[in-house]
């Protein structure tokens, strides 16, 4: 009997070490893994200014955006003195000049659709809008317009 409790002593001995040891290896272990949690934490502090910079500039641009097409269109006159006369005051590369009936003719002939989608989309030397990269559709019609309504 004493020598079976003295066995089973030994056991208990051998058994509380070894979950000592097991004890010792998961704390260590958790130790590295609660590191772990705290880089990713300071990862997540450190990320998160980025994540509100970035919630801002988005909402600066949904605001550019609500400006923007709340801005008024702008006139043909206006859209043809800010860009157009560039090439079209003068005659640029061959643009039909201003107020030039003769040059105006053949172009007021292909009906505004094909003028305006030219225009838009460029046509020879004649770049996209015009090179008026703010310039909404109806403000390009409009300043052909007013150069058609010009070389009447
Ligand atoms: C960089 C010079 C340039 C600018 C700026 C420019 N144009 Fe032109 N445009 C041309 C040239 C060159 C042509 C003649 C193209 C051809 O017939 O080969 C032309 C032709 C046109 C035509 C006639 C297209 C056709 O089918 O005959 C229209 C309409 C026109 N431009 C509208 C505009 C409007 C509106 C603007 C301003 C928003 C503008 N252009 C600005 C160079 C320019």
């Amino acid at each position: 009997m004493l020598k079976m409790n003295h066995y089973l002593t030994k056991l208990l001995i051998l058994l509380c070490l070894s979950a000592f040891v097991n004890l010792l290896v998961w704390f260590c272990a958790y130790a590295e893994i609660s590191d772990d949690d705290m880089s990713a934490a300071a990862i997540m502090t450190r990320l998160k200014p980025e994540g509100i910079v970035d919630i801002e500039g988005t909402a600066k641009i949904i605001v550019l955006t609500e400006n923007d097409s709340a801005r008024p269109e702008r006139g043909g006159s206006e859209i043809y003195q800010s860009t157009c006369v560039i090439c079209h005051g003068s005659g640029v590369a061959g643009a039909p000049i201003f107020g030039n009936r003769q040059a105006w003719a053949p172009r007021k002939a292909k009906g505004m659709a094909v003028l305006l989608n030219h225009a838009l989309h460029g046509y020879n030397y004649m770049p996209p809008r015009g090179s008026c990269t703010d310039c909404t559709d109806s403000e390009i019609q409009e300043a052909i317009r007013y150069m058609l309504l010009k070389a009447n």
